[in-house]
């Protein structure tokens, strides 16, 4: 399986990544609808959405502050830095994420579409105003606070720059998605549970277009019966297998 996967992206014109909350999983972040991605016994359906927003922005953003300091502490893991090497050899040509915590970036990979938002950055409700909190070196503040964060510009409140669900995705990041599909001859599916739309299109479209989809999940997802090759294995283990193959097909 490995030795087949490794053939079919050393042999691939256009290959694209798509990846979700399992890559991250060896980081130490935990997935969605994993047993570890419940918080406080909430699930991500009552956190993530603008109604929960509505009805208790202390809660949310509670959990989303939560979350930030979880994840500002992670570190790319081995599979977040064999797609990087991948786009440096030439054969990865973007990675898409369901994913807003940062990691594919840190661990350099330049072209990346990250289709529901990014978890450093906030954005007013009222106003146009946004902030990468990274960049503009207030994560340490705005993380000790307690209120509710507002907007410097307007006063009203501060929300994640995140999609939630129901809400739709960032037009220009899914029309690139989908266009990279349109051209893909292969994707490499990662950590998905490949249920939530549109992002799922992604691997579809590959599919449709006829290009190969390979997927690497320690358990069955909602691509697997559309996978040509399917590692059930988790993300870092398996790419650093795979990197090893790949390198030893192009030498
Ligand atoms: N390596 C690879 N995959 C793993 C690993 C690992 N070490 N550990 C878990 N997984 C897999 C799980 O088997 C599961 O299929 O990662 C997947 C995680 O699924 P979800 O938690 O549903 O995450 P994701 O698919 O990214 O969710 C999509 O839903 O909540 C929303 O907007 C949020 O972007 C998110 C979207
Ligand atoms: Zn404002």
């Amino acid at each position: 399986m490995i030795e087949e996967a490794a053939k079919l992206l050393a042999r691939s014109r256009f290959a694209i990544a798509f990846t979700g909350a399992g890559i991250s999983a060896e980081s130490g972040v935990p997935t969605f609808r994993g047993f570890n991605g419940l918080w406080k016994k909430h699930r991500p359906e009552e956190l993530a959405t603008p109604e929960a927003f509505r009805r208790d922005p202390h809660l949310v953003w509670e959990f989303y502050r939560w979350r930030m300091d979880l994840i500002r502490k992670a570190r790319p893991n081995r599979a977040h830095y064999a797609l990087a090497e991948l786009e440096r050899m030439g054969i990865l040509k973007a990675v898409i994420t369901q994913n807003v915590d940062d990691l594919h970036r840190e661990a350099g990979t330049r072209n990346l579409i990250e289709l529901h938002g990014n978890i450093f950055r906030v954005r007013c409700t009222s106003c146009s105003y946004r902030e990468n909190l990274k960049e503009s070196g207030r994560l340490e503040e705005f993380l000790a606070g307690k209120k509710l964060p507002k907007c410097p510009r307007c006063d009203s409140l501060l929300r994640p720059d995140v999609v939630w669900f129901g809400e739709p995705l960032p037009r220009k990041a899914l029309d690139e998605a989908f266009r990279l599909a349109e051209r893909a001859d292969l994707v490499l599916v990662i950590g998905t549970s490949g249920v939530v739309y549109p992002a799922a299109y992604v691997p579809q479209i590959v599919k449709e277009t006829g290009g190969k989809v390979v997927e690497i999940n320690p358990e069955e997802s909602g691509i697997t019966p559309i996978a040509d090759v399917f590692l059930r294995c988790p993300a870092g283990k398996a790419m650093e297998m795979l990197m090893s193959r790949i390198k030893g097909l192009i030498e």
